[in-house]
């Protein structure tokens, strides 16, 4: 009887892993296709690829979570406090539905420092 237990908890587990595989993507690869969807590459650049004058290489690193969500939804409040004054300004994206602002945002985590 154990045995059988143990098979039927090992195949359970063998599909639970096979289906978050195949078919849900990591957070941060969804968030990529948002970055380029949203037009970021227009005023930022990772790895070299996009607008050079805003590298967003490393942000992972700077900035935590809720700035970076802050950056995002209400970009003003940021540039009032760190005094950014690049041209033209950040616009804001106040409606991205929750799932691509948190896919976005684990993205932009994702990019540490080397
Ligand atoms: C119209 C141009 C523009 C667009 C489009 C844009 N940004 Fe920005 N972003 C800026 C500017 C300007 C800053 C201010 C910081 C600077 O001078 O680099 C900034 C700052 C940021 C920062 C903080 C960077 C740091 O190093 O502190 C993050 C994170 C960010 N943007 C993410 C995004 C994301 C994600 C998108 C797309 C959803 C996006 N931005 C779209 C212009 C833009």
């Amino acid at each position: 009887m154990r045995t059988y237990a143990a098979i039927c908890i090992a195949i359970a587990l063998a599909c639970l892993a096979g289906t978050s595989e195949g078919l849900t993507q990591p957070p941060e690869a969804r968030g990529q296709e948002v970055f380029a969807e949203q037009r970021c590459v227009l005023c930022h650049s990772v790895g070299g690829e996009g607008n050079i004058k805003g590298p967003l290489d490393g942000v992972g690193s700077r900035l935590i979570r809720e700035d970076i969500v802050s950056w995002i939804v209400d970009p003003k409040a940021m540039t009032a406090t760190t005094g950014a004054d690049r041209k033209p300004p950040m616009r804001a994206y106040p409606s991205l539905p929750a799932e691509d602002l948190d896919a976005v945002v684990a993205y932009m985590l994702s990019l540490k420092e080397e």
